[in-house]
């Protein structure tokens, strides 16, 4: 494969949206063929599954549910999108992939991290990120920033502390797990501090 992808991870309120974005107009400036996506949607048909599992109107929607909808959205956009971005040597951006499921719903909701490890392998017909950043921030930083946060909560924002703490906490273990293909940054600074590392951390990656 020519090209290159690097993910974003992050729970709710991260930053990592705003890291993605400044990332690609960065490289793009820099003259690379870059493009960026999101988890779920990048594509009409995953946007169309991205307003299921989003719209709060879906109470008691079932974990396993939950999980096969953010896979579906996932194969949809990697066979549709990402790969033959790839083929064409450009450089992805994706805020978010398959980590999200194994921190959500693995050691969010409980599911079982084999099963999800095996499912991410189908719906991504076996490929990895390059590199991935995990823009990691504490729990107190995430409650106050949902707080000052006034806009209505999607399905997922409305879980308890207690499921973001997991997810967070699964997530620096994916990371310890893979300690080659990520690098965590501390998210709880100003923008500009965490666009540094970020952009430092892509620069060295690209120079590699
Ligand atoms: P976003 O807010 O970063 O756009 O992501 C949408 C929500 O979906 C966010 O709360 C995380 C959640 N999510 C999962 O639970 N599992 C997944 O596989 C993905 C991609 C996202």
């Amino acid at each position: 494969m020519e090209g290159i992808l690097i993910t974003f991870e992050g729970i709710d309120y991260s930053g990592k949206t705003t890291q993605a974005k400044k990332l690609f107009n960065y490289l793009k400036r820099k003259g690379h063929k870059a493009i960026l996506l999101r988890e779920p949607g990048g594509e009409k048909v995953s946007e169309n599954v991205r307003q299921v599992l989003l719209s709060s109107g879906n109470t008691g929607m079932d974990p396993l549910t939950e999980l096969l909808l953010y896979e579906a959205a996932r194969a949809q956009l990697v066979s549709k999108v990402i790969l033959p971005a790839l083929r064409q040597g450009k450089l992805v951006i994706c805020d978010r992939f398959y980590d999200s499921s194994l921190a959500y719903q693995g050691y969010g909701r409980g599911l079982d991290i084999k099963m999800i490890d095996y499912l991410n392998e189908v719906s991504v017909s076996g490929l990895k990120p390059d590199l991935t950043i995990l823009i990691d921030i504490p729990i107190d930083v995430f409650s106050s920033r949902m707080r000052q946060n006034n806009k209505k909560k999607d399905r997922i924002e409305k879980e308890k502390i207690d499921f973001y703490k997991r997810v967070r906490d699964g997530y620096l273990k994916i990371a310890r797990k893979e300690k080659k293909r990520f690098k965590v940054i501390d998210g709880s600074g100003e923008i500009e501090v965490v666009w540094d590392e970020v952009k430092n951390t892509v620069d060295y990656f690209l120079r590699g």
